[in-house]
């Protein structure tokens, strides 16, 4: 018999269909067994009793371990109170290996343990709701830019230069020469603007991020577009309503995995464009009022951010930070030079920095001069260099950590569950 997958349940009611799954729950009734069958793509309840299928099969059933892999055939029924709204009578049920001591159960684990059994912790109600949800952002992240004529412009993953300072760099041997893994792929994409106007990157970045915090990860995410002839007002424009279009859709597609996760869907309901928007220098100074003691010229840290944030109720874009603070590609203020054109976008409910961008140099004399300041090798930014030389134009461009902005929509405390297989400082297993 042909193998349904349980999301097309719907179309076979009241047919006899084959189910390949897991078990993930089993209850006991006298003569009767109910079953949980899990399939990847949704859940069915199996009620496996005697009179169908003889008391030996009820039997075997009853020493099934959790997560064992099973066949099951049978007739499919609406059934209102069942998980899932469907239920299904078994006539055989094939046990293709019956899985004993399941380490997961049901009961209370504490973190380390789960995250040293991630390969199997993804199976569980919860990491399936988050990781579904993060499927649906990027895929709405990809839409959203290819409806709007951005090219995708792969960027590599070994890189001779750095993007983003030379603190946070995973150094590897290439071929005896050095080589890094990418930070960023956002210089890769100004090289892509000349040949293609707007495009995006999209793929895994490194930081070798010497802290422990619940926002960092050692090998995260991230989706970068770049426009030409942008500055940053426009792309503090398509970052908002990327922001509000990515929310929007897991609002609508994605309902059930929010149930799942307990998420208050009223917050998500409120991220509609326009966003709010305050200088660094304003943001200073809400900080002192609201009695901290912050110099200006500092840069803000997780609980600088959280209380910036608790302001607004949806994201808030905090522009013109000093650019002594900033990366070497930024372009400055010509109204005030000590300011970097860029923007952060903090999210709502204290999740962080989801996004950050900036208008870029243009000055071929200027960007020679912070290379050197910034302490990084001349010749590896010559191919950079180029583009300020040929056709150089003004452009603006940003990234949008995709682990972050997965926490903050599915309103998980730790960036670790946002992604399948974490690589925190101390984890490289499993
Ligand atoms: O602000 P960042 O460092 O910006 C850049 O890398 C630019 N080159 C992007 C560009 O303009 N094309 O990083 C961008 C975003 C942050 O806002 C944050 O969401 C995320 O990447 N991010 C991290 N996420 C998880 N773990 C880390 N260690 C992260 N570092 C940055
Ligand atoms: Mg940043």
């Amino acid at each position: 018999m042909q193998q349904v997958y349980l999301s097309r349940i719907a179309g076979h009611v009241g047919k006899s269909v084959t189910i390949k799954g897991w078990l993930q729950n089993r209850r006991a009734g006298g003569k009767v067994q109910f079953l949980l069958v899990r399939d990847g793509t949704g859940e069915i309840q199996v009620v496996v009793s005697a009179a169908d299928v003889g008391q030996d099969v009820v039997e075997m059933v009853d020493h099934l371990g959790q997560e064992s892999s099973i066949v099951v055939t049978g007739e499919v029924k609406e059934d209102k109170r069942a998980p899932g709204g469907y239920e299904m009578t078994a006539a055989s049920i094939e046990v293709v290996q019956n899985a004993e001591g399941y380490p997961i159960t049901p009961k209370e684990h504490k973190s380390p343990f789960l995250l040293d059994h991630r390969h199997l912790w993804l199976r569980s109600s919860r990491q399936r709701a988050i990781l579904k949800i993060r499927a649906e952002v990027i895929r709405a992240l990809r839409d959203f830019f290819d409806s709007r004529d951005f090219t995708l412009l792969d960027a590599p993953i070994l890189s001779g230069a750095a993007c983003e300072g030379t603190t946070t760099l995973f150094e590897t041997d290439y071929f005896g020469n050095k080589a890094y893994l990418t930070q960023s792929g956002q210089l890769y994409q100004e090289a892509g603007i000349g040949a293609f106007g707007k495009v995006y990157c999209f793929g895994p970045t490194f930081r070798a991020e010497k802290s422990k915090t619940r926002r960092h990860l050692m090998e995260f995410w991230m989706l970068e577009p770049e426009v030409a002839y942008a500055d940053l007002d426009d792309i503090m424009v398509l970052a908002e309503d990327m922001v509000a279009s990515v929310v929007a859709r897991v609002l609508e597609t994605r309902q059930k995995e929010l149930a799942v996760l307990e998420r208050d869907t009223a917050m998500l309901e409120k991220v509609t464009t326009p966003f709010p928007r305050i200088t660094y220098s304003e943001a200073v100074e809400h900080l002192r009022t609201g009695g901290l003691d912050i110099e200006w010229g500092k840069d803000f840290g997780g609980d600088e951010e959280t209380i910036l944030a608790k302001r607004f109720d949806k994201p808030v874009m905090v522009t013109r930070y000093p650019s002594a603070l900033k990366a070497f590609y930024m372009s400055r203020d010509p109204e005030d030079e000590k300011l970097a054109l860029c923007v952060d976008m903090l999210a709502p409910e204290g999740y962080g920095e989801i996004v950050g961008g900036s208008q870029r140099e243009t000055s071929l004399e200027e960007l020679e001069q912070r290379i050197a300041e910034h302490g990084l090798p001349k010749d590896a930014f010559q191919w950079y260099l180029d583009l300020r030389r040929y056709g150089s134009v003004p452009h603006s461009g940003y990234g949008i950590g995709l682990e972050r902005t997965v926490s903050w929509i599915c309103g998980i405390r730790h960036l670790r569950e946002a992604i399948p297989f974490p690589r925190l400082m101390n984890r490289l297993y499993p």
